[in-house]
Formats: C-alpha cells, sequence, structure tokens
C-alpha cells in the first residue's frame, strides 16, 4: 500500500479501494513518514533548512513537506489534508508533472520555479472562499514588495502581475461540508527563476519572472520565507475579519480597477464592463455596457485595451 500511495504522490496513479480504505485508518504520522519518504529524494534549490531558518511564524510552515517532483501539490495538500495533516501544513515541489491553473486549464511549472500548497482549516462559510484568495494575493504582493519588486499588481481575482506581464497565479480549493468549510488548499504557483522561452510558446509573451524584473536570480528559499510570513500575519487578520482592511490593500494594488475587461463567467457566459471596484465579499464590480452592475465572484477577466 506504501508503494501505492508514493506512486500517488510521484505520478498521480489511481489508488485501489482497499488502499483508500487503508488510507482513512492510517494515522497522520505513518503517512507522513511515506511522505518523507518520497520527499528525501534530494532536492537541487528548495531547502526545508533555508526556509525555516529564520521563519517568524507560529503556525503557517511548522511542518513543511519538500519533494524534487510531483504533479501537483495542491492534490498532495488535499490528499494530506484529508489525511489529518494540521493547519498551516506547506507543501512545496521543484517541479510539477500535472499541475492545476484555475477554470480547469493545466499550470506549467518547470525547475526554477516556486510551486506550493498551504493546508487550511478556516471554518468559515462557502462565502469567505473570495476573500481567502484575495488575501493571499496579497501576501504574495507584499513578498516581492520585501525582495524588492515595488510595481506588483494584483488582476482580479488571483494573478500578479508586473509590467502588464503575470509572474504568479493562486488557485484556492475547498473541501466543504454543508456550508461550512471544513478544509482550503492554497495552491501558489510563483515564476522565480525560470526560463520564460522553455514555456509554451502562447505563454512567453504574457509572462514574466522575478530573476527577468530583477535582473538577478533569487533565492527561491528566501522568497518562501517571506511569503509565509506574509500569509500568516494577514491569515491573522483574516481571521479577526478584518476584511475592508485587507480589500485596501488589495485595492491599492489593483490592476483591474478602472479598466475596461471582458468577464467570462463559467459556462461561457461573456460580457464587455468597465471594472467599478471590489466588493466586501471579494466580487468585481462592474458597470455593464448597459448601465447595469454586476458582481462577479468567479470566472475570468480579460483586460481589454
Ligand atoms: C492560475 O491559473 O493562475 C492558478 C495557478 C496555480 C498554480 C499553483 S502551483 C502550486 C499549486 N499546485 C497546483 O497544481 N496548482 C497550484
Amino acid at each position: 500500500m506504501e508503494e501505492e500511495i508514493i506512486n500517488l504522490l510521484k505520478r498521480e496513479e489511481k489508488l485501489s479501494d482497499e488502499a483508500l480504505d487503508e488510507i482513512k485508518n492510517i494515522e497522520i504520522n505513518d503517512f507522513a513518514d511515506t511522505i518523507k519518504d518520497v520527499g528525501s529524494e534530494p532536492t537541487e534549490y528548495i531547502k526545508k533548512d533555508e526556509i525555516v531558518n529564520g521563519l517568524n511564524t507560529k503556525v503557517v510552515g511548522k511542518n513543511i513537506y519538500i519533494f524534487k517532483e510531483v504533479m501537483s501539490t495542491n492534490t498532495i495538500a488535499k490528499f494530506l489534508s484529508e489525511n489529518g495533516a494540521e493547519n498551516g501544513t506547506v507543501i512545496i515541489s521543484e517541479k510539477q508533472s500535472n499541475a492545476k491553473g484555475r477554470m480547469g486549464k493545466a499550470w506549467e511549472s518547470p525547475l526554477g520555479g516556486i510551486w506550493l500548497s498551504i493546508i487550511l482549516n478556516p471554518q468559515v462559510d462557502h462565502s469567505k472562499i473570495p476573500m481567502i484568495t484575495l488575501t493571499t494575493g496579497v501576501a504574495v504582493a507584499k513578498t516581492l514588495e520585501r525582495i524588492g519588486i515595488k510595481n506588483a499588481e494584483i488582476k482580479w481575482p488571483n494573478d500578479l502581475m508586473i509590467n502588464d506581464k503575470k509572474v504568479c497565479g493562486i488557485l484556492t480549493e475547498a473541501i466543504a461540508k454543508f456550508n461550512t468549510i471544513e478544509k482550503v488548499i492554497i495552491g501558489v504557483g510563483i515564476d522565480a527563476n525560470l526560463d520564460v522561452t522553455s514555456l509554451p510558446e502562447e505563454l512567453q509573451s504574457g509572462t514574466t519572472t522575478l530573476d527577468v524584473e530583477l535582473g538577478e536570480k533569487v533565492d527561491e528559499n528566501e522568497v518562501i520565507r517571506i511569503f509565509l510570513e506574509e500569509f500568516e500575519k494577514i491569515g491573522i487578520k483574516f481571521n479577526n475579519e478584518e476584511y475592508e482592511n485587507i480589500l485596501k490593500e488589495w485595492r491599492k494594488r489593483s490592476y483591474s480597477i478602472g479598466k475596461i475587461v471582458e468577464v467570462r463567467k463559467p459556462f461561457n457566459e461573456y460580457y464587455d464592463g468597465y471594472v467599478l471596484g471590489i466588493s466586501r465579499e471579494g466580487a468585481l464590480v462592474v458597470e455593464k455596457i448597459d448601465g447595469t452592475l454586476e458582481k462577479v465572484i468567479s470566472g475570468e477577466c480579460i483586460i481589454k485595451n
């Protein structure tokens, strides 16, 4: 069974029904040992010591699992969270073979990037999910500011942009029971030191990296450490329901407000509009061409020239 879990962690192989049953009874410590087995393969540049050395957090990053390659840190995080992993557990991989982006898209994750997921047990209702994503976006923006990138902006809901190019994406996945969110997995992908020309051609012109913007390679471990700290700091505000404060931080860095956009909602509903702002729930407030106002909770928003 252990072999099956290891395969799942590495290559998303399916688990047998027996193995799934067995996992439900497994102690988290045993499970963690299996995870460590996979994680014991030497990594090239992500090093736990360098992340935790000086890490100033109480909860976020107390448990960190680092992998050389997995299919998706979000999948591992989901699997771990369902098997008792603690609030604030972090999963990081140097490479992902089947990473997930928003709206069912794939996410390119070659070596040189920062691909991580955080497990949270927030005990809030479903309506707070958009706010969790926006909060994470602010944490990434603050991280970039601390490493010297002062002009990062947040494109609703969750893309970090520098000079009109995307440098980071965030994928929030909730595990809900009735109306209460039991667990939330926050996946963050930052294009740190990777070579943009190694990405598929259609992504190249719209993508930038931290090293291109700074003119030198960044220390991925330092960026991760700073991000975990910023995430915990703003997470405390979230837990204290200081949403207006978080939204103020988001608005200050908004890439979307004041722009003409094409809103693409799930189920192929498209329309153009002008972005007026962001609401208390974290929805984008758009004035449609006919003057009506719309709150967009989920979907995509393409900036029009
Ligand atoms: C987007 O489409 O902009 C969201 C991209 C999210 C990518 C990250 S990388 C770490 C985590 N694992 C995944 O499979 N996806 C997220």
